[in-house]
């Protein structure tokens, strides 16, 4: 069900880690170029909880013990135990990036020991999070394995039984960044530092960063519209290519404030941006003609490029496109795994404030589950 170690997510062309990834993303020489930009998200002011989802809830009652866990993300429990309780400076941690205090924390749950995936014995810490939707109790597991890579995540109701509905997008987590207890930042920082670059003009560190965070943003676009289960988009064949090429001439736009990292790249740039933007108008087309042969050919067109783009060389910067911009990102503060829908999280079939209020007490699973 879930992607193994080394495997590509089709859409992204990123692969499931095997080992546990850096964080904070280091080794690339991004210094020179980002070195006064260093700051500039971490002296946000933070306006921390007050974007956060109410966090009340009906108490759940089912009793969380390693099997329900285990058993919740499809995992053979072979020996697991609590784990001890974190230390009060990781709740600090934990609350100020996700507003989940000791209190909210009551029904949660987290074990470590070893389950069998699929015939494999694996090390493991498991975490659950209780949480409400549609008023009814839910619970969100998260499971990393020895090397602090993940594993599996799952929703399950208060009976312990997974739930269909999300496992389409629980998938995608494995390609997600991980959120990592050490230096977490709440959502809201997402915001504030939008906020705060937009006020400073035309400053090319500002700008850089507000590029980032629109790359990031079509990209999921991207992804969200071809990556669904036909059952689940909203946007007919037509409109979704529409879309698609709206926004992949938005991302050529962007090639200038990108400029301090795509360097002689740049143009290279451009090029896959605006003949995927042309592929995905002619899909439209055809689509609307109702030529699906032509479609799908527009489409292996555009779906080629990804790939390109995704790994084009920055010669100056001596990294592909994708790590390196991670690691802006990082430096600008901005690298954290938010679970944000829309950010860093795909949109799938959902309603997005019902997937966010997941994608939280998701988030708040993982953290627990890294631990440190
Ligand atoms: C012209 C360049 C370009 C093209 C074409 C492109 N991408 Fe991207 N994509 C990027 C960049 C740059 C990033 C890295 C953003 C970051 O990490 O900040 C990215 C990241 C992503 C991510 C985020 C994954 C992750 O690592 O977190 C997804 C998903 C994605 N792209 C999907 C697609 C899909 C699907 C297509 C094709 C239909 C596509 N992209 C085409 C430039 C491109």
């Amino acid at each position: 069900m879930v992607p193994k170690c080394g495997e590509t997510d089709e859409p992204s062309g990123r692969r499931a880690p095997c080992v546990r990834p850096p964080n904070p993303a280091t080794g690339i020489p991004l210094s020179e170029i980002l070195v006064s930009t260093k700051t500039s998200a971490r002296t946000l002011s933070l306006s921390l909880l007050s974007s956060l989802v109410g966090l009340a809830m009906a108490l759940p009652g089912a009793v969380v013990d390693g099997e329900f866990v285990a058993r919740g993300l499809e995992l053979k429990p072979l020996e697991l135990a609590k784990a001890p309780p974190l230390p009060k400076q990781s709740l600090a941690a934990l609350k100020r990036a996700t507003g989940y205090s000791t209190r909210d924390l009551k029904g949660s749950a987290v074990f470590v020991g070893t389950v069998n995936q699929d015939g494999v014995e694996q090390e493991t810490r498991l975490a659950s999070v209780p949480f409400e939707l549609d008023g009814q109790p839910h619970h969100a597991l998260f499971a990393l394995n020895g090397d602090g890579v993940f594993l599996r995540a799952a929703v399950v109701n208060d009976a312990g039984q997974p739930l269909d509905e999300w496992r389409h997008t629980l998938k995608n987590f494995a390609f997600y960044e991980l959120p990592r207890l050490d230096g977490a930042q709440p959502r809201s920082e997402l915001g504030d530092a939008r906020r705060q670059w937009s006020r400073r003009g035309k400053d090319p560190e500002a700008q850089l960063g507000l590029a980032l965070l629109d790359v990031l943003k079509h990209m999921n676009d991207q992804a969200s519209v071809f990556n669904l289960p036909p059952e689940g988009r909203a946007l007919g064949p037509a409109e979704s290519s529409e879309m698609a090429s709206q926004s992949f001439t938005q991302l050529a736009d962007l090639a200038e404030p990108l400029a301090p990292l795509l360097g002689q790249a740049a143009d290279e740039f451009v090029r896959l941006a605006t003949e995927s933007s042309t592929a995905a108008a002619n899909m439209a087309a055809a689509a609307r003609a109702e030529d699906w042969d032509a479609m799908g050919a527009a489409q292996r067109s555009m779906m080629g490029n990804c790939r390109s783009c995704h790994d084009l060389n920055l010669p100056e910067l001596e990294g592909l496109v994708k790590g390196t911009f991670a690691a802006a990102r990082e430096s600008l503060g901005i690298g954290d795994g938010f679970y944000q829908v829309g950010h860093d999280l795909r949109i799938t079939h959902h309603d997005r404030e019902r997937m966010q209020i997941m994608a939280d007490a998701m988030r708040c699973a993982a953290l627990l589950a890294d631990g440190n």
